[in-house]
């Protein structure tokens, strides 16, 4: 048996061997792209850097990424879905291409020495080629020349062999994919390949070879330089590794559900409606729980994040309800969930507190209103006898008793009763103006002509460090940065200070910080060594540890030095008129500010 531990580590120690810096896994909530919600590849923090941007640890890199897709949420339950999951990654920034790193995945995945998989048990494929590249014959000849025979090669597809974030512009290319077999013989037959006979092959690991920038057009331009960038999913490996067929018996998973035995009184057995309830709850706590854990502070909430982690708590809630279990149980699974990752992500440990308190509440508030959205629920099933269950009624639920779209989905389900074909996109379409409401009315609509999202952000990023360098002039240089979250609407930061600021505090900050861009100060980035960098920071607000050995710093004049990923905006001239819109507390001792650039 191999350990998730183990294999992380082996991982890791290979391509330190040939050369890679470890580098720490990025936050879950993607820091300067309010497009996405949560980071779904390894690659996704490092999108700047496959553009050309220079990183602070090298041209060569490796870690392990926290990701999250919940697109699948519905099919949690079966032996497979999973919502959290563990991206390892082996990076070339501009530095080794489809050779190496084709010749470097095979010895990972057949070497004894590694992890030891029989190479007649392994299959590839490669992009075929069409209008807008060629046929990766460069992949294909070394599959060739390490071994691989060429009825086990699948030529494929854009659909199969093309990998970039999703259905969006930005870097992209080919990929080859390695599968392992999993049919019933004990080797596949000749000509079996993921090509011909693809239930039979599970996928393990994606070389994709990035080289291409997708425009906005859809047209597929070449890149400044060639990239590599490759996601094996730890959760599946272990599965391949350990000869399982049920992707919970894996060790980041199992304490769990033996948490959930103790509490429910149920054995884990079968695939039964009970297993299929222990599943979604272990997926959903861990998942919720690591949402909240993040550094950026994610609570349960009706919008963005918040509400994933309201769907995930509320669900684990309900199917608690399903297996019996009367009281709050989900912090006990949590605790779980701490115990597992805190060894390998630091701020697990850290917010534990922050994340336990949030989930009592969470379950609290729940609890109250389920029993009673339940006997609604059958009050329009009742009703509904000769008809189908609407949007609106779906709607109604949420409103009156915070039931997510899935939980009416699935009580539908089990009482047999059938939607109007509408329902969720009335559904939803209702969510959305709901969701629209809550974000206006906690903050000021951005109402700049910028051209893109990441623009916006890159503006409201320079424009929270000169905040924080204009509060510590104001209230003193105690002040650091508690927390930090960006919008295209807004910008949001948490600091230290005991109590509320004054009206001339926020004119005193926001003047200074106005001042400073009309001094039109050109920013700077600077790359050092750490050691060397910690002594011209003027406010270290973050666990250094989790950086490299080589670090970024951003400096604006003599006003701010900061240790920072970037990216930035080129001179403060560009920011507008910086307003602060909000003041308020944030916990004991936080303060928040939001503000806006007009
Ligand atoms: N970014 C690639 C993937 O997610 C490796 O499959």
């Amino acid at each position: 048996m191999i350990t998730s531990i183990e294999l992380r580590k082996k991982y890791l120690e290979f391509f330190k061997s040939k050369g890679h810096t470890i580098i720490p896994s990025a936050s879950l909530i993607p820091e300067n792209d309010p497009t996405v919600l949560f980071t779904t590849a390894g690659m996704h923090p490092l999108v700047p850097y496959l553009l050309g941007e220079k990183h602070p640890s090298g041209t060569k890199l490796v870690n392990v990424q926290k990701c999250i897709r919940t697109q699948d949420i519905d099919e949690v339950g079966d032996t497979r879905h999973d919502t959290f999951f563990e991206m390892m990654g082996n990076w070339s920034l501009g530095d080794y291409f489809k050779k190496e790193a084709i010749t470097w995945s095979w010895e990972f995945l057949t070497s004894p020495d590694w992890l030891g998989l029989d190479p007649k048990k392994l299959a590839v494929s490669v992009f075929e080629g069409d209008a807008d590249a060629p046929f990766d014959q460069e992949s294909y000849d070394t599959w060739i020349s390490l071994g691989m025979p060429a009825d086990k090669i699948a030529k494929l597809p854009k659909k199969n062999n093309w990998w970039g974030p999703a259905g969006q512009t930005g870097p992209c290319g080919s990929d080859t994919e390695m599968f392992f077999w999993k049919g019933n013989s004990e080797f596949p037959p000749a000509g079996s390949n993921p090509g011909t006979d693809e239930d039979n092959w599970l996928e393990i690991w994606n070389d994709v070879f990035m080289e291409y920038e997708k425009t906005k057009e859809g047209n597929f331009i070449p890149l400044k330089q060639k990239n590599v960038d490759t996601g094996m999913g730890l959760e599946r490996t272990l599965v391949t590794l350990n000869d399982y067929v049920d992707v919970f018996e894996i060790d980041t998973f199992w304490p769990l559900i033996q948490k959930i035995e103790e509490i429910s009184g149920y054995e884990y057995i079968e695939n039964t409606e009970i297993t299929r309830s222990m599943r979604i709850v272990a997926d959903h706590i861990r998942t919720a729980t690591m949402i909240m854990s993040d550094d950026r502070g994610i609570v349960p909430s009706n919008v963005d994040q918040g509400y994933i982690v309201r769907r995930l708590l509320r669900r684990a809630i309900r199917h608690g309800r399903l297996l019996g279990v009367k009281e709050n149980f989900c912090r006990m699974v949590s605790e779980k969930v701490i115990e597992i990752f805190k060894d390998i992500y630091p701020e697990v440990e850290k917010n534990k507190d922050f994340v336990f308190g949030e989930i009592e509440k969470e379950e609290t508030k729940f609890r109250n209103t389920l029993e009673k959205g339940i006997k609604q629920f059958d009050i329009f099933v009742e009703e509904s006898r000769d008809r189908k269950l609407s949007g609106d009624e779906m709607f109604d639920l949420f409103q009156s008793y915070g039931f997510p779209l899935e939980i009416s989905l699935e009580l539908a389900k089990e009482r047999s009763i059938e939607l109007d074909p509408e329902a969720v996109a009335v559904f939803n379409n209702l969510m959305k103006k709901h969701q629209d409401i809550s974000r206006a009315g906690a903050e000021q609509k951005f109402k700049g002509g910028l051209a893109d999202n990441s623009e916006i952000s890159t503006k409201y990023h320079t424009a929270t460090h000169l905040l924080l360098a204009a509060l510590r002039h104001v209230l003193g240089g105690e002040i650091v940065q508690k927390g930090s979250n960006i919008t295209a609407e807004r910008l949001r930061f948490d600091f230290n200070y005991p109590e509320k600021l004054t009206p001339e505090q926020i004119k005193a900050v926001e003047d200074l910080v106005n001042q400073k861009i009309a001094e039109k100060i050109p920013v700077e980035m600077l790359e050092m060594p750490k050691e060397e960098a910690k002594k011209i920071v003027t406010v270290l607000s973050f666990d250094l540890s989790k950086y490299g050995d080589f670090v970024k710093v951003y400096k604006i004049g003599s006003f701010s030095t900061e240790f920072c990923g970037g990216p930035h905006v080129k001179n403060t001239e560009l920011l507008g008129h910086f307003k602060i819109i909000k003041e308020e507390a944030s916990s004991a001792w936080v303060r928040r500010i939001k503000a806006v650039l007009e």
